[in-house]
C-alpha cells in the first residue's frame, strides 16, 4: 500500500460547532481547541511559482499580518514635514520639546496600523528646524539617518560629531549614545530607520536618556571627543583597518565601528564599476560592511547600495527578507507583485517578503537606490533564501 494523502471526508458543521463551544468556555482559561490546521501567511516557495502572496485565514492565523507593497511618493509625504515645520517655528513650546523629535512615521497597509514598514523595519522621517536639538540617548534598537537635504544637520555619535550631507547614511548601532541637531539656516530632512519593531517583538526594547556620563550637567547635547570624519578616517580606507584604537562604541556587540558612510563616497564606489554586468537581478550593487568583521553593519539589518544604468532592466527576483528602497537620483518604475511603482528621488517603497519584484530605470541618467533588508537576520537563523527568473522566465534558486 502506497502512503496517500488522507482523503478529507466532508467537514461536518456540527463538530466544527461543538468545537468552537469548547472554545467558548475554554478561552476564559486561556486555551484554545484547534479546530484546524495551522494557518501560515505564505505558501511554499514550489508551490507558489506566481509568488503574489497568499495570506491565510484561518483560526490559528487570526490577528497574523502580512506586509503589503506601498510607496510613499516625495511630494505627498513632503507636505507632512513642511506643516510640522511651520508649527514647530511659530508654536511657544515647539514640538520637539514635548515630542522629542518632529517627525512623520510611515505605516505599512498591511500591517494594521503598526508603525512599522516591514515586520521588523520602523521608518520615521524628521525634519529640524534651525536650533532644535534632539537629546542624548541610547537605546537597544540599530538605527541609521539617510540624509535627504542637501545639508543635513548632526548627529553625534559617542562623541564623534557627523556633520551630514544628501545620501550621507549615519549608523547609530545599538547601545551608542547619540543626538542630533540643526545649527544651519535651512530645516533639515531624513529618514531614521530602526529594527524597533523587532526588538518589540522579542521584548528586549529599552532606551536610556537620563545618564550619560561627561555629558555635563544642564546639557541636551554630548560633548564632542571627536571631530567630524574621524570614523572614515580611521575606517574609510578600502580595506585597511587601524590596529591601535578599540572598535569597540558604547554598549553594543560587533558595534560597527565606521559609523558615517559619505554619499558622494557610496556615489563615486558605484561609478567606478557600472561598466561591469552587475547582478541580472540588482545592477551594480555594493554592501554597506562593518570594516573590522566584514559583515553587514548590523547583526539585523543589511544596507545596500545599487545602481542602474539608463534602459536597465532588472530580472524578476524574490526574497525572504523583506526590503525598504529610497531613491537617491533617477526615475524609473518597479513592478512588486504585479503592481507598477513609479518613482523619482527621494520616493520611498516596501518590497514585502517572497513576492516578485523588478526594477527599471527609466530615466536618461543613472538611478541610484538604498536599500535596507532584514536578510542579515534571517542568514543568521537559516530562513533567508532567494529566486530570481531568467530572461525565459525560469526561477532559478539563487540562495536555497
Ligand atoms: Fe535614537
Amino acid at each position: 500500500m502506497t502512503l496517500q494523502e488522507p482523503t478529507r471526508p466532508g467537514i461536518s458543521n456540527k463538530a466544527r460547532e461543538l468545537m468552537e463551544g469548547i472554545n467558548t468556555d475554554a478561552g476564559k482559561d486561556n486555551i484554545w481547541v484547534r479546530t484546524q490546521m495551522n494557518a501560515p501567511s505564505q505558501r511554499a516557495w514550489f508551490a507558489d511559482p506566481s509568488g503574489t502572496g497568499t495570506k491565510g485565514t484561518g483560526r490559528v492565523a487570526i490577528g497574523q499580518l502580512k506586509s503589503a507593497p506601498c510607496r510613499w511618493r516625495w511630494k505627498e509625504y513632503k507636505g507632512y514635514l513642511d506643516r510640522l515645520s511651520r508649527i514647530a517655528a511659530e508654536a511657544d513650546v515647539p514640538p520637539i520639546e514635548f515630542a522629542d523629535r518632529q517627525s512623520i512615521l510611515l505605516t505599512n497597509p498591511g500591517l494594521g496600523g503598526r508603525l512599522q514598514v516591514t515586520n521588523t523595519i520602523r521608518c520615521a522621517i524628521s525634519i529640524y528646524n534651525p536650533g532644535d536639538i534632539a537629546p542624548a540617548h541610547v537605546h537597544s534598537p540599530n538605527a541609521s539617518r539617510t540624509i535627504l537635504s542637501a545639508k543635513g544637520g548632526y548627529t553625534n555619535v559617542e562623541g564623534e560629531r557627523c556633520e551630514a550631507t544628501r545620501g550621507d547614511i549615519i549608523l547609530t548601532p545599538n547601545g551608542t549614545w547619540h543626538d542630533h541637531g540643526n545649527e544651519d539656516k535651512e530645516p533639515v530632512i531624513w529618514i531614521d530607520m530602526l529594527d524597533w519593531p523587532l526588538m518589540e517583538f522579542l521584548d528586549c526594547a529599552w532606551v536610556d536618556q537620563e545618564f550619560k556620563p561627561g555629558i555635563g550637567s544642564n546639557q541636551k547635547s554630548q560633548a564632542t571627543i571627536q571631530t567630524n570624519g574621524y570614523s572614515e578616517a580611521l575606517y574609510g580606507n578600502g580595506g585597511l583597518v587601524p590596529t591601535f584604537v578599540s572598535h569597540q562604541r558604547g554598549w553594543g556587540h560587533e558595534p560597527a565601528p565606521y559609523i558615517h558612510f559619505r554619499g558622494d563616497q557610496i556615489r563615486s564606489a558605484l561609478e567606478r564599476l557600472r561598466k561591469e554586468a552587475g547582478d541580472p537581478h540588482e545592477g551594480i550593487q555594493m554592501q554597506l560592511v562593518n570594516p573590522v568583521t566584514g559583515k553587514p553593519v548590523f547583526l539585523t539589518l543589511n544596507y545596500q547600495a545599487q545602481l542602474l544604468r539608463p534602459g536597465e532592466e532588472t530580472q524578476l527576483k524574490r526574497e525572504t527578507c523583506g526590503t525598504f528602497h529610497v531613491v537617491i537620483e533617477g526615475k524609473g518604475k518597479t513592478e512588486i507583485g504585479g503592481q507598477t511603482y513609479d518613482w523619482e528621488p527621494n520616493d520611498i517603497f516596501v518590497v514585502p517578503n517572497f513576492v516578485w519584484r523588478k526594477h527599471i530605470n527609466t530615466g536618461t541618467s543613472d538611478a541610484i537606490i538604498y536599500t535596507v533588508s532584514d536578510s542579515t537576520l534571517l542568514r543568521s537563523i537559516g530562513q533567508y533564501r532567494a529566486q530570481g527568473k531568467d530572461k525565459a522566465g525560469k526561477v532559478i534558486q539563487l540562495v536555497q
